[in-house]
């Protein structure tokens, strides 16, 4: 069987400043993108900067947008659509952030974004993650009630477009990232939660980490973790850091 490709995926959330700058990265990531063979990279700007670099998406070389409307269209003031996304060059989204889960996103409405994106043929990055461990492991309770309601009524045959981001909370914008062996353990969990889900559908399926991604940490959290790749905060802004990361992943 044909093994996946790696995936890197970089969310600039509100940054850059300027589209000047904006453009500088994603030029710089997407000139060290070439000739890149086990690796996707996405990067994923601000809604305004989305716009100006679509001639840049190219494979391997992606374009994500960090939240979508799951309405096509309508009084929906300050929103963007799903359609409006994939109609320029937009493959990925990322849906339920736990930065968006904070702002008021339920579960539902995660649901409904993810199957709005698939079915607008782009591929849904489903953040999941618990906000703090405890001894008892309720957590992975939170984990698999994530994942399942985000899943809910997608057909299994769109599968292929999820991919599932493992993002502790308590890793996100710390200096403390998880350690590469309760990742394994975190991944095995999640494999079995899409397994008993969607059956050999799952099979399919990437699993992410993200949280405190640098390019010390990159390469142990995906080798040793066992995940298909990394979704990157802030070391995705620097284009050399973000770089060496997309390098070290393609050489797993
Ligand atoms: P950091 O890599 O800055 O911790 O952010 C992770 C994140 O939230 C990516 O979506």
């Amino acid at each position: 069987m044909k093994k996946s490709k790696k995936l890197v995926v970089g969310n600039w959330k509100m940054n850059p400043q300027s589209l000047d700058e904006a453009k500088k990265l994603a030029q710089a990531v997407k000139r060290a993108t070439r000739g890149l063979k086990k690796t996707d990279v996405v990067v994923c700007p601000p809604f305004v900067f989305l716009s100006p670099l679509t001639s840049l998406s190219d494979s391997p070389f992606f374009l994500g947008a960090q939240n979508a409307n799951y309405e096509a269209q309508g009084p929906f003031t300050g929103e963007v659509s799903y359609t409006e996304l994939s109609d320029f060059k937009v493959d990925y989204v990322i849906v339920g952030h736990s930065e968006r889960r904070k702002m008021g996103e339920s579960d539902d409405l995660i649901n409904k974004k993810v199957r709005a994106v698939v079915g607008g043929g782009m591929i849904a990055i489903l953040c999941v993650g618990e906000e703090a461990r405890d001894s008892n492991g309720d957590f992975y309770n939170f984990i698999k009630h994530q994942i399942t309601s985000g899943l809910k009524d997608v057909s299994k045959k769109m599968l292929d477009r999820v991919v599932v981001a493992y993002e502790p909370l308590w890793a996100i914008g710390a200096r403390e990232s998880m350690s590469p062996r309760d990742l394994l353990e975190t991944s095995i969990f999640i494999k079995k939660v899409l397994k008993d889900l969607c059956g050999t559908f799952s099979d399919s399926m990437k699993i992410l980490y993200g949280g405190d991604v640098d390019r010390v940490n990159a390469d142990s959290l995906v080798r040793d973790g066992n995940v298909s790749g990394l979704l990157v905060g802030r070391e995705s802004l620097r284009s050399k850091d973000f770089i060496e990361i997309i390098k070290l992943v393609d050489s797993i």
